[in-house]
């Protein structure tokens, strides 16, 4: 296999000495001309703040209201001397105490069950999606479907929505490790409208009996994600596979006849022999899959293409965002460009998103900064506190998607919430890029933050 050892960054501003001076004369030349030209695309006002032309967001007429954030001052008073010594309290003890349960915070962003969302209430919060707020399925229970994604299944037109079913118990398997529940395995949930969901069950389940076992309870699955091969016929999943430790670092794959399983679980694997962590995968417009995962101990992601019946990796395989530490990656593709949203590696505990893109799948792939929009400063920095798990195409709605969330809740993993958020591509980067000194010449994606949202109708319409 061939992986570049060396950043791209770096590597692209290789030059001999004697073409040093010509070369940046024309860079000099290139950049003047670039500014010029995206001077003429933004438009200024009197603050010298970027305005960015939002007409192309059609997915937001259904937005009922903005969130009016009111935040609890945080715990414990400081004397203004304190204040000034240590500067103003830092965002990582707000993200403390979002965690810690018995804050006024951690109550704020857990809701109980009478808030709700519940398809069996019919009535003027028909169809709106509440981010943060306890989920029901169409049989009233909380849907347990964490670091999920989603297929739409184009034989039986329905969405499947797989992922973690954490309903039970959090524990620590030892003094240093990460809050944990068992595995219980793999759930999947139906839709015609991505709103109302029914339990379609377990259709991958922990091993109970065998120690040795990838998929035995004691160990770790997170992240499943499933597409279709066409040529094969076969549903075909894909997840993390760890131990408690998160030593093991590697990916399984499990395969169904049917979208609503059971699936078989086939093995793990060490893509390209190398750790895999988070991961997801992503199916192109071609048919060629893919898969994506943090690797080298989270500092970098590799993507490679699978191989036809999607049951392995091929030889080949990138690395990307070389020294960026980041994980939770969701990948989706418009008008021929590929964007990522990916997390930083805080464990359980929220942190700043960063949208990526590249025009070639398997890159170089540039960062443009945090797609976050709206609520306030500190859930923008924190991914609204959720952390990206997969993003929807609608395909009505050309440029705008779905955006899901987990939020997760490490001192009782099961009642995790999901965030999810209109997404739209459209407009310009408002951050540089890596590679183009400077010019964006892509556009922007935003997501936008809303405490109650529908999707308008025409989302499913396909033209
Ligand atoms: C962050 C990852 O994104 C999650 O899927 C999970 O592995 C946690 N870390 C565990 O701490």
């Amino acid at each position: 296999m061939r992986m570049r050892n060396k950043n791209q960054k770096s590597s692209a501003f290789h030059c001999s000495a004697g073409t040093r001076c010509s070369v940046s004369l024309v860079l000099c030349l290139v950049a003047c001309i670039l500014m010029v030209h995206f001077y003429s695309l933004i438009h200024q006002n009197d603050k010298g703040e970027i305005h960015i032309d939002s007409s192309h967001l059609s997915v937001t007429r259904e937005l009922e209201e903005e969130e009016s954030l009111y935040l609890p001052r945080p715990r414990g008073k400081k004397s203004p001397r304190a204040l000034k010594r240590r500067g103003p309290r830092k965002l990582p003890s707000m993200v403390n105490e979002f965690l810690d349960e018995s804050s006024e915070l951690h109550a704020l962003f857990f809701p109980d069950r009478k808030s709700a969302i519940d398809p069996n209430k019919k009535g003027n919060d028909s169809r709106f999606y509440y981010p943060g707020r306890l989920w029901l399925d169409t049989e009233g229970n909380p849907i347990q479907a964490h670091g999920g994604g989603i297929l739409f299944d184009e034989r039986t037109e329905t969405y499947y929505w797989y992922g973690e079913n954490k309903d039970g118990p959090t524990y620590h398997a030892h003094q240093k490790a990460a809050a944990r529940v068992d595995i219980i395995g793999v759930s999947c949930y139906s839709s015609k409208d991505l709103w109302e969901w029914t339990n379609e069950g377990i259709v991958l389940s922990g091993e109970g009996t065998n120690a040795t076992h990838d998929l035995h309870v004691s160990n770790v699955l997170e992240r499943p994600k499933v597409i279709y091969n066409d040529k094969s016929g076969q549903y075909v999943m894909w997840m993390h596979i760890d131990d408690a430790n998160y030593t093991k670092a590697s990916v399984g794959v499990a395969v169904s006849d049917s979208p609503t399983g059971p699936f078989s679980y086939l093995y793990r694997i060490r893509p390209h022999g190398f750790e895999s962590r988070d991961m997801t995968i992503f199916k192109d417009d071609d048919g060629k899959a893919y898969l994506i995962y943090s690797s080298e101990s989270n500092s970098e992601l590799h993507i490679g293409p699978l191989i036809d019946d999607y049951l392995n990796v091929a030889r080949v395989g990138r690395r990307i965002l070389v020294g960026r530490h980041r994980e939770a990656p969701a990948l989706f593709k418009y008008e021929g460009t590929y964007y990522m949203i990916t997390s930083g590696c805080t464990g359980w505990a929220p942190n700043r998103a960063l949208v990526h893109a590249a025009e070639s799948i398997m890159g170089p792939w540039e960062t443009m900064g945090n797609p976050c929009v709206g609520g306030n400063k500190i859930f923008r920095s924190t991914t609204f506190f959720a952390q990206s798990t997969f993003v929807v195409p609608l395909p009505g709605l050309p440029g705008s998607f779905i955006f899901m969330a987990d939020r997760w809740k490490p001192a009782e993993l099961r009642d995790s919430r999901y965030v999810w958020l209109p997404l739209t591509v459209g407009g310009v980067a408002d951050e540089p890029l890596e590679y183009n000194f400077g010019f964006p010449s892509w556009s922007r994606v935003s997501i936008y933050w809303h405490r109650r949202w529908r999707l308008p109708e025409e989302w499913r319409r396909t033209t």
